[in-house]
């Protein structure tokens, strides 16, 4: 942990409009050439693109600004349920999700923002690829009362969220690829992984957890095995990741109030809007089976319904392997 921080002191010193040398980083840090070097290399090894020049010295892909609860919370559009001290921001964790999976449950709304994952989690147990500066890494918990029928609906709604909150950022054209990827023209943007622990007929304690690209680079592309997207391609000017945190955060704040007040009926309309597989032909991996059929919308429960020939199916957890 010493060692990162000390790699975040280095960080916070590149720049991508010019070389810094490292005699001129080591005499701002107060440490040798050589303890510069081995931190270059850390970041590398974890996935920061830093461009190394002999004679000129170092520079990085995208200017990083360190993610910080203070400016995250302050330009909250309304803190609703959200306190200031609900609101830590960590350098490295394994991942968000399981941070705060591993607290006892509370009431009290914690959200949870990490620099850089080492274990991050995606959906299907897959790896969640979370460089330092590349995205705005982030899980939120929150207690829900009576869970209601439509509570298998929650992923959509914090995909609606997510959507309406970086619209205010002056992001347009995002679609919703059900049940939960945040795509634009299909390549993903963001993802969203729901973890629940709840008490027989008691209340249900939800980690929803939220990855957002907004700088990823080189290296950190080159692990991803699907076509992804970021912030930094979408909006022409650059936008703070802790402006977009607190974007994400107080739509997703305003939206679990509606969800719980109203259920996901009064989300249906804004899905369909946003829907990338309507209408489309799919093929569904649900468990072992495939699923073949055209993509009609999804139900007051959230799932999906999928036409085949004269019937309609309703599939209610599954992963899209492909649009025929
Ligand atoms: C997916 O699309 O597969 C879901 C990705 C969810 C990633 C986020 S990043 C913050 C939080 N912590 C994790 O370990 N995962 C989620």
């Amino acid at each position: 942990m010493r060692q990162l921080n000390r790699a975040f002191d280095v960080l916070e010193l590149l720049s991508s409009k010019e070389y810094r040398s490292g005699e001129s980083l080591a005499a701002k840090l107060g440490v040798s050439r050589v303890a510069i070097w081995r931190q270059i290399e850390h970041l590398k090894k974890i996935g920061v693109d830093i461009i190394s020049v002999s004679g000129q010295g170092y520079k990085i892909q995208a200017d990083f600004e360190m993610l910080s609860a203070v400016k995250i919370y302050k330009n909250l559009a309304s803190a609703g349920g959200i306190n200031k001290s609900s609101i830590r921001v960590s350098k490295v964790v394994d991942s968000t999700n399981a941070v705060l999976m591993r607290l006892p449950p509370s009431r009290e709304q914690q959200v949870l923002f990490s620099e850089f994952q080492t274990a991050g989690k995606g959906r299907r147990d897959d790896e969640w690829i979370s460089p330092p500066g590349g995205g705005v890494w982030f899980s939120l918990s929150r207690c829900f009362d009576s869970p209601t029928s439509s509570f298998s609906a929650l992923g959509l709604v914090v995909g609606i969220s997510v959507i309406s909150g970086l619209q205010k950022l002056g992001i347009n054209g995002l679609q919703l690829k059900w049940p939960n990827d945040v795509v634009f023209e299909g390549a993903k943007l963001a993802g969203i992984l729901i973890e629940l622990r709840s008490e027989v007929s008691g209340p249900c304690f939800a980690v929803i957890g939220i990855g957002l690209n907004t700088n990823l680079g080189l290296s950190a592309r080159r692990k991803i095995d699907k076509k992804v997207i970021d912030i930094s391609q979408l909006s022409d000017k650059h936008l703070s990741r802790n402006l977009v945190a607190s974007a994400l955060l107080s739509s997703l704040d305003e939206h679990l109030s509606a969800f719980e007040n109203l259920g996901f009926q009064s989300f249906r309309e804004s899905w369909r809007r946003f829907d990338f597989l309507l209408d489309k032909e799919l093929k569904i991996l649900c468990g072992s089976r495939v699923e073949t059929g055209r993509a009609e919308g999804v139900d007051d429960i959230g799932a999906l319904l999928l036409r085949q020939g004269g019937e309609v199916k309703q599939i209610l957890s599954g992963h899209i392997i492909e649009l025929v």
